[in-house]
């Protein structure tokens, strides 16, 4: 029975649009009645229009050599976010920008980087920081905690590499400081985190968000525990997600472990950046169930499994990632692969 209501799809108008049109007060006649009906706007935001950034990450830069190949490489990332059209609305670069955290390897990058033609966005990564703890990156780059929206999303960058200190008491040099940080399995056996700092200022920037503004989140290290040997984990991740968890959409996107990798924790999605210097390979144990593993990449070919890639905003606010392989078939995976199936839903092993 029709009872005077836009049906859903009627005369082009869509139940939802009509609703937001409404706004506040409509009149419906409902069995030949006029009833003042109030219809009360749930979320106000409607539909998002539709957007893409691009991405660069882990670029491990050393300086001194123009031509060493991950010089080659960031250079190559850039040549294709510029080359994509239309242009993405802005470029968001991963961390690890340098190698040991030296002023002259940032420079590099930061001159590399100023040719990229979209306005770009950055995060430290652990090698960018622990040479003089993010000096010269913050003088370079500004803030290293930060947020910002976008036609109706909000973006948040965290620094989520923040270790205890382990290197006053024994007297360590920023270079020995750095050089520990650099190694992947982490000997120092210090975990990421967020930290209580970081995650006050992150619940306070929250607080001023509806809880069905989609929310993507940027941080170097996975927002989740995956392989704790290898620094591939978040100390505090589960307090971070719990900050996250009353929000509808929140998508987590990290850099750090140079490979395709997809997690799920409840309504958070998680998914790895490609890095333009190497990838890692996946570690013995933690991959997360929704991951399509890439294949072990050809030692003899430097771009091999590295690359670049984009993230599609979808109107529902949905994301889809697309990992745009250099030497292999471009990857996306679509948030109806993502909410269709299941990703871990406990928190991971600990070590
Ligand atoms: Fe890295
Ligand atoms: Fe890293």
């Amino acid at each position: 029975m029709n009872n005077g209501f836009p049906q859903k799809t009627t005369g082009g108008i869509k139940r939802r649009d009509f609703l937001r049109m409404a706004a506040g007060t409509a009149v419906a006649t409902i069995s030949g009645v006029i009833t003042p009906l109030v219809i009360k706007v749930a979320h106000g935001k409607g539909k998002l229009e539709p957007f893409t950034f691009a991405y660069i990450s882990d670029a491990h830069l050393y300086a001194g050599n123009p031509n060493h190949r991950f010089v080659k490489a960031i250079k190559k990332a850039v040549a294709d976010v510029n080359s994509l059209n239309p242009q993405p609305d802005f470029v968001f670069f991963g961390g690890d920008l340098a190698q040991l955290g030296q002023p002259d390897e940032l420079e590099l990058g930061k001159g590399i980087l100023s040719d990229v033609k979209a306005k770009i966005h950055m995060m430290v990564g652990e090698h960018d920081w622990y040479f003089d703890m993010g000096r010269k990156w913050r003088e370079f780059f500004g803030k290293d905690v930060y947020s910002f929206d976008h036609k109706g999303v909000h973006f948040v960058v965290l620094n989520s590499v923040i270790v205890k200190d382990y290197w006053t008491a024994p007297n360590m040099t920023p270079m020995e400081r750095m050089k520990a940080m650099a190694q992947l399995d982490n000997p120092k056996g210090e975990a990421f985190t967020v930290g209580e700092e970081q995650r006050k200022w992150l619940k306070n920037d929250l607080s001023k968000i509806s809880k069905d503004t989609p929310l993507i989140i940027f941080s170097h290290s996975p927002l989740y525990k995956y392989y704790r040997p290898w620094n591939f984990w978040t100390d505090d991740a589960e307090q971070v997600q719990e900050i996250l968890f009353p929000f509808e959409k929140v998508t987590v996107i990290h850099g750090h472990t140079h490979q395709t990798v997809t997690n799920k924790i409840k309504n958070i999605t998680f998914h790895g950046l490609l890095s333009t210097a190497w990838p890692w390979p996946y570690p013995p144990q933690g991959i997360p169930k929704l991951t399509i593993q890439m294949d072990r990449a050809d030692p003899f070919n430097q771009f091999d499994g590295c690359g670049d890639g984009r993230v599609d905003i979808l109107s529902s606010g949905e994301v889809n990632k697309t990992y745009n392989f250099w030497d292999r078939n471009p990857m996306e995976v679509t948030f109806e692969r993502v909410s269709k199936e299941t990703g871990s839903e406990t928190p991971g092993p600990s070590y």
